[in-house]
């Protein structure tokens, strides 16, 4: 069973493997994988719930999926989102919504975006005994002020910005950071720079692991999907065409067959 400390030990191991699960069979498709965590992403809300950004979702939102993972998994970690505005009050909401999460779903620990001005938050958890993995770069429940999913930490200021950043939150006591969206040499730079692993996703091979949607991986939506995704799979074409054959026999009567039909 993967444990937080065992997670933060592969600091330059062999790469950490981490995937987004949402229900019970995307957690069972993983678990049978072998990946080392689950994470219950608030991209729930992009790719299962069908908004056009994260800032909808809700704790209820969360607690939902994150129960029904939390039902299926076996020996990976188990990590959940904390979803827009669930920690952005301060600390005490912050615990208060963490502490659901462990209690309801049985999570391991928690994800929280964004950079310094999330210290106090991330202290106030680790006091409360509740892991927490940071997120850095492209913060999507930061798209308004970043004017839409823009790769981020360009130029030298903004990546200054960035890794220091990663260092005020490792200090605060993350015991991962995702880095999402940013040039692979900056991801490379806070890798070095941080004691604890670097999970990327669109930032780049020399992160100490690597994280993606499921729903990408699997190429599970129709559509483009962006350019740092690698679809190993096409289930939403298979599932078309399944739909559709069965929809064809259905109409022309071979559906049910006597041997699907009770005598
Ligand atoms: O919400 C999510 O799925 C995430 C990963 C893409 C890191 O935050």
């Amino acid at each position: 069973m993967m444990t937080v400390p065992a997670f933060r030990a592969r600091k330059s191991g062999p790469p950490l493997v981490v995937l987004t699960a949402y229900d019970a069979m995307t957690a069972a498709a993983a678990e049978a994988a072998g990946v080392d965590a689950l994470l219950v992403g608030d991209s729930l809300g992009m790719v299962e719930l069908g908004h056009d950004t994260t800032l909808p979702v809700t704790m209820d939102d969360m607690l939902h999926h994150a129960k029904a993972v939390g039902r299926r998994r076996r020996e990976a970690l188990l990590i959940v989102d904390m979803p827009w505005l669930s920690f952005h009050t301060g600390p005490h909401d912050a615990v208060h919504n963490a502490g659901r999460f462990v209690r309801e779903a049985g999570v391991d620990a928690v994800k929280l975006e964004g950079g310094r001005k999330r210290v106090d938050v991330i202290r106030a958890l680790a006091d409360a005994e509740i892991p927490v993995m940071g997120h850095l770069g492209l913060t999507p429940q930061s798209v308004l002020p970043m004017g839409g999913y823009k790769v981020q930490g360009k130029g030298k200021d903004a990546a200054d910005v960035l890794a220091d950043d990663a260092r005020a939150i490792a200090e605060a006591g993350v015991f991962s950071i995702v880095l999402e969206g940013i040039p692979s040499d900056l991801a490379r730079r806070i890798t070095e720079a941080v004691e604890v692993p670097t999970i990327g996703i669109g930032a780049g091979a020399a992160c100490d692991g690597q994280v993606l949607v499921i729903h990408d991986l699997l190429g599970m939506l129709p559509g483009d999907v962006p350019k740092f995704v690698r679809r190993y799979a096409d289930l939403h074409g298979a599932a078309k065409d399944a739909i559709r054959r069965w929809a064809a026999d259905v109409r022309d009567r071979s559906f049910p067959s006597v041997d699907e039909t009770y005598g």
